[in-house]
């Protein structure tokens, strides 16, 4: 694997994260699930990927997700965002923002169309890219500052639209190995001061969720894979704090079929680091993105049980056509090449098949909804869950 060289200063912060993810494998006994080695290489205060000072998104960064690409994607989520806000209440919480942009440019679109949030709440773990988000957007939409506000938990009570574009992937997961013998939950220990992988039976609610798993995707000896336990308890709290709205959920990902099929034997784990993607997340901790695919269908399972109802699955490409992208591609003439070709450009990446337009899933969860949402009309693939 060649990987652009890190600076000086970033392996030292990664020399401070792996000694303080030894430390906690030795206090927990020796070994620690993959899961908790993913938050800690991720969220650590001031040492994780998402919480220390790396660039992370952008051309500069680790890698591009869609409101950095341009703002055809915020533009035209916004007529969703606005009839959900119609539906439900004037107000808007985003998790996990980000640099911030999707915020400025959403806020800006909503703005021209006269249909401004009262109120634009963010609720993000790391209080570096907290700063960050409040600079775009005091940089690019300075008189909206005033609406947005950074939530430290969870509200007790939300009625709105709760927003969340790759923040599922970026949620921990466990890696789980179907043996003959059981299901064993894949952890983390050290020999000689080097991370290794040791597996462990499974046990809990983790051995419940591989056990059916395996019975409904039939997975063969030696499969490995992920299980989001976390996703799940993150879906079902928003169902117990929303009133009336929805959980528009944009992120990368598969139906259980096809996520647990036996051809992916080794899983979706995966690594970012200056736009190269590889699969070893003991590479330089705290400096590299560790993500995983979203298996959709335990979402919907997971909302559903909780007391949300399935208002609509898609594919990027399908919502956003859906919801007017061919219109804001058409606001620039295509007369205009300087504009027009930048924006035709962003719009290919983000409805591609071979780019962001198929692999990207746009998933609507809520309460109190009763009108069919406007990007699910045509192409809606919720009977694949
Ligand atoms: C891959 S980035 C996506 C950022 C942004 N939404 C975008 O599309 O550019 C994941 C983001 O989710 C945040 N995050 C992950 N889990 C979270 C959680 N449970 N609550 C709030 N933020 C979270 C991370 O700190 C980071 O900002």
């Amino acid at each position: 694997m060649l990987l652009p060289p890190p600076t000086a200063a970033a392996i030292s912060c990664s020399s401070a994260l792996c000694r303080r993810l030894a430390a906690e494998i030795g206090a927990a006994g020796g070994w620690v699930g993959f899961d908790h080695f993913m938050e800690l290489a991720l969220y650590t205060p001031g040492l994780g990927y998402y919480a220390g000072g790396s660039h992370k998104f952008g051309a500069a960064g680790d890698f591009v997700t869609a409101p950095e690409i341009g703002p055809a994607f915020a533009q035209t989520l916004a007529a969703q965002a606005a009839q959900l806000l119609a539906l439900s209440a004037p107000r808007i919480v985003e998790v996990g923002a980000g640099s911030g942009q999707l915020a400025a440019d959403l806020l800006r679109e909503l703005e021209l169309r006269g249909l401004l949030p009262e109120s634009y709440g963010i609720l993000e773990l790391s209080g570096e890219l907290q700063e960050r988000q409040r600079q775009t957007i005091a940089a690019s939409v300075p008189h909206l500052l005033r609406r947005v506000h950074w939530l430290e938990r969870l509200p007790e009570y939300f009625d709105g639209l709760v927003l969340a574009n790759e923040v599922l992937d970026a949620m921990p997961v466990h890696l789980v190995v179907w043996t003959t013998t059981g299901a064993a939950e894949r952890g983390v220990s050290t020999v000689d001061g080097q991370f290794v992988w040791v597996d462990r039976p499974a046990s809990g609610r983790l051995l419940e969720r591989a056990q059916a798993l395996a019975a409904e995707c039939a997975l063969p000896p030696g499969y490995l894979s992920e299980i989001s336990l976390t996703v799940d308890a993150w879906v079902a709290e928003w169902a117990a704090i929303l009133g009336r709205g929805a959980l528009l959920l944009i992120d990368y990902g598969f139906p259980r079929r096809e996520y647990y099929h036996w051809q992916r034997a080794t899983g979706t784990l995966m690594c970012h680091y200056r736009h190269q993607a590889h699969a070893e997340p003991f590479y330089l901790p705290g400096l590299q993105d560790i993500t995983a695919h979203v298996d959709f269908t335990a979402v919907v399972e997971a909302g559903c049980a909780a007391g949300l109802e399935l208002l609509g699955y898609s594919t990027q490409s399908n919502f956003l056509f859906n919801c007017g992208l061919s219109d804001v591609l058409a606001r620039t003439p295509a007369t205009d090449a300087s504009h027009y070709l930048p924006l035709a450009s962003s719009v290919n990446k983000l409805v591609s098949p071979a780019e962001m337009g198929e692999l990207f899933k746009v998933i609507a969860l809520g309460k109190g909804i009763t009108e069919p949402l406007l990007g699910f009309v045509r192409g809606d693939r919720s009977a694949t869950l």
